[in-house]
């Protein structure tokens, strides 16, 4: 049952519309404190408090299509146009290439368009498998209460976390080469969208077909072999599974695949470049992403999103104040 009375079990959901559970504010703020206490003990340098480990950070361009069907001609995708765009790629939890993970895609379009205008950043969130393994707040503090006390995650996924098998996974390709997801929805106009980035069928040069080193950094090797060394951009198609039933394709819980035809919003393109020296690969760390630095129009929907409004903003104060960083919000402009 939901706050507003709505039984979530048995359909009469509308379009676009929100849900919280009971107990959900208690869910956040035990998960919050969870996070802080389990995060807030690792000494040294403060990283994130999930996907520490950056590939690197790379610059990009966010090249709106003209072609987008008009109930999605919204926000950031109301007219063509071109932003510049900046994209972390990162592991879940492992600094260990060689292990199975989830691998992220967080990408951060600079849409101020000019200098005199304060920075505003739109900010896509993505990760490398389709769906997220917890239904709800509630179900990701049960998974950190167990995981946090020592319970092997592949014993959970048996039990009461099956979306944990495929989540993780050992990387075959470089991160340029993946597909990603939001996972979780986003209003889009009326209604709700899930987000997803893949590689694009026709790219302006031949991909390069690279074996993966075996490295702890296989995968930052990946990407320095294409972008540097052999200088060879990537496309990515950046578009949308819009929620046609909102009982079937629920808003309050992210393992649910958005199975609707896919509309493409935009083409990401990342240029031949050297992203990794020490003042960019800094920059990286101390540069936030979170779902919450959006554009009024792609407000962040679901209980799962809800939580990460507080558990993002925790964890970037923490390691900034314990990193003595002061961030300002990235322009766009920045170089190393
Ligand atoms: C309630 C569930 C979740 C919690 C508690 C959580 C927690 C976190 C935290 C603490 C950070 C680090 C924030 C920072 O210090 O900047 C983070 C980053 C990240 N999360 Fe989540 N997360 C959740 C759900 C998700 C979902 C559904 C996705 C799917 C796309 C996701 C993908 C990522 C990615 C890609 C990053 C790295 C962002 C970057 O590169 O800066 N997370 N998460």
């Amino acid at each position: 049952m939901s706050t507003d009375g709505t039984d979530l079990a048995n359909g009469g959901l509308q379009i676009g519309k929100e849900y919280p559970p009971a107990g959900e504010a208690d869910a956040i703020k035990n998960l919050r404190e969870l996070h802080l206490k389990v995060h807030g003990v690792t000494p040294g340098t403060k990283l994130r408090g999930e996907h520490p480990k950056q590939h690197g950070g790379v610059w990009a361009t966010f090249q709106i299509a003209s072609d987008i069907p008009a109930p999605y001609k919204v926000g950031l995708f109301q007219k063509a146009g071109t932003y510049r765009a900046f994209i972390r790629f990162s592991n879940g939890r492992s600094f260990d290439d060689r292990d199975p993970d989830v691998r992220g895609m967080a990408i951060k379009v600079f849409t101020s368009r000019s200098e005199d205008e304060s920075p505003v950043n739109q900010d896509f969130i993505l990760a490398s498998h389709p769906v997220f393994f917890a239904q709800n707040v509630q179900h990701i503090l049960d998974f950190l209460i167990a995981t946090s006390t020592g319970t092997p995650a592949a014993k959970l996924a048996m039990t009461t976390f099956p979306k944990l098998i495929g989540f993780t996974s050992l990387a075959t390709k470089s991160p340029l080469q993946m597909s990603y997801w939001s996972q979780t929805p986003y209003q889009l106009g009326t209604g709700a969208v899930k987000y997803f980035a893949h590689p694009a069928l026709e790219q302006p040069q031949p991909q390069p077909d690279l074996v993966l080193s075996n490295s702890e950094n296989s995968l930052r090797e990946a990407m320095v072999e294409q972008l540097t060394r052999r200088k060879i951009g990537v496309t990515f198609d950046f578009g949308i599974n819009p929620q046609t039933d909102a009982n079937t394709m629920p808003v309050e819980d992210p393992t649910v695949e958005w199975m609707s035809a896919p509309v493409r919003l935009a083409t990401i393109s990342i240029y031949p470049q050297r992203f990794d020296s020490q003042e960019q690969m800094q920059f990286v760390e101390n540069t936030a992403w979170s779902p919450w630095n959006f554009l009024p129009e792609h407000r962040p929907l679901g209980g799962i999103n809800r939580a990460r409004q507080w558990v993002y903003s925790d964890s970037q104060d923490m390691r900034h104040q314990a990193n003595g960083v002061t961030p300002a919000i990235p322009t766009g402009r920045e170089s190393f």
